[in-house]
């Protein structure tokens, strides 16, 4: 897969966020990196992990932030996440019963972040937007 870019395309405008979206995206490249260069297992399953630890506190603090405004879309949204981390966690598990992570995985991995901040993340950015002129 080619090196993915963040960039200004998918910036929410809330600093803390894209902050933290841009460091997701860091990991699926050294996810990337490691199986591209051979790091060997450990290498990569420790990469896994990480990848999966960054994205529940991202998620967790996402959460925790469309709670604070009382953003009706909250339990939906959460249901993406839930449905991601639990992706995640079946790749995990396919890579530790010795099953090759290729460019399809990965390529899931970017596709589904770029969508979800594109269309799910708008939703609480633009509630928010609202609730602070109003
Ligand atoms: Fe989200």
């Amino acid at each position: 897969m080619e090196t993915f870019e963040w960039d200004g395309s998918i910036a929410l405008g809330i600093a803390s966020i894209d902050e933290q979206h841009k460091a997701l995206f860091g990991w699926i490249n050294s996810l990337n990196d490691a199986i591209r260069n051979g790091e060997g297992s450990e290498a990569v399953g420790n990469v896994i992990s990480n990848l999966i630890t960054y994205v529940t506190e991202h998620f967790n603090e996402e959460e925790r932030m469309m709670l604070s405004c009382s953003y009706p879309g909250l339990p939906a949204h959460r249901n993406e996440h839930d449905k991601f981390v639990s992706r995640l966690q079946e790749i995990q598990v396919d890579f530790i019963d010795g099953h090759e992570l290729g460019n399809n995985m990965l390529e899931f991995l970017v596709d589904w972040l770029v969508r979800h901040i594109k269309g799910t993340d708008q939703g609480y950015n633009q509630f928010i937007r609202h609730q602070q002129k109003s």
